[in-house]
């Protein structure tokens, strides 16, 4: 059976458009799957720390202390929650032109040597590999302004989607969906609009995410 795992965020609990749309993405899921497991991580309420020299040391040692394995522990457990799931669902607004300091934290805490990724120079000039694959990325978010895309009055200030995409090769992530809200600061009828194609848009999501041959083969392998 498939696993989801929804990660938030926004530091806000209330009021959060990002945590409306995963609310309205697992709702859509499970009115679907009510049988499979979701895992939650919400890394806007519970930022996890930022990572030290020590952290650095006790990731990259080859024996450690018990206090490195301490140090270590919510490393594992964050990415033993990644290593579960096949659809990871992503809600995160964009501060500062980029990713919520929380989701940094949380990124540099999962992406680890040997864990998440191998590193061998054999390989030559691209040495670091995933270890998981497989993985589907929902990325839900909002943002004040608009424009983003090419063309538009903030082209090349996104700094959210293209770092989550890249970094989520290190979640195993081979296939990346995107649904975002515009114009929240305006909060005029081009928000309103914004935000009712961006909630439109998950049914379909969730329909074709179930369809999909990688699911129905994850069926087969958990029913094997
Ligand atoms: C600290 C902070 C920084 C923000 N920075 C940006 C920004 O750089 N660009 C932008 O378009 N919107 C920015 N916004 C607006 C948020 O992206 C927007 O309010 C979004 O809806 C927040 O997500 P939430 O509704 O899930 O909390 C910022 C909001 C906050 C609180």
């Amino acid at each position: 059976m498939p696993k989801l795992l929804r990660i938030d965020a926004s530091a806000r609990t209330s009021r959060s458009l990002t945590r409306a749309l995963a609310d309205h993405f697992i709702e859509s899921w499970q009115a679907r799957r009510p049988q499979d497991e979701i895992i939650l991580r919400d890394v806007g309420s519970n930022p996890p720390p930022i990572i030290t020299e020590d952290w650095i040391a006790a990731a990259f040692a080859k024996e450690r202390s018990a206090e490195q394995e301490e140090l270590l522990a919510l490393s594992d457990e964050l990415i033993a929650e990644v290593a579960d799931a096949d659809i990871i669902v992503m809600a995160t607004p964009m501060y500062n032109y980029g990713m919520p300091a929380a989701l940094k934290a949380w990124f540099d805490q999962v992406v680890r040597v040997d864990k998440t990724f191998t590193f061998d120079l054999a390989r030559g000039d691209a040495p670091l590999e995933p270890v998981f694959a497989g993985k589907t990325l929902n990325l839900l978010t909002s943002w004040g302004e608009f424009g983003f895309a090419t063309g538009g009055l903030n082209e090349g200030r996104d700094n959210l989607t293209p770092h989550v995409r890249t970094a989520s090769r290190y979640l195993g992530v081979d296939a990346f969906h995107h649904v975002g809200i515009e114009y929240q600061e305006f909060g005029d009828a081009r928000f309103e609009a914004s935000s009712e194609a961006a909630f439109s848009a998950i049914e379909p999501l969730v329909d074709t995410l179930i369809g999909a041959p990688e699911l129905q083969t994850n069926q087969t392998r958990s029913a094997a």
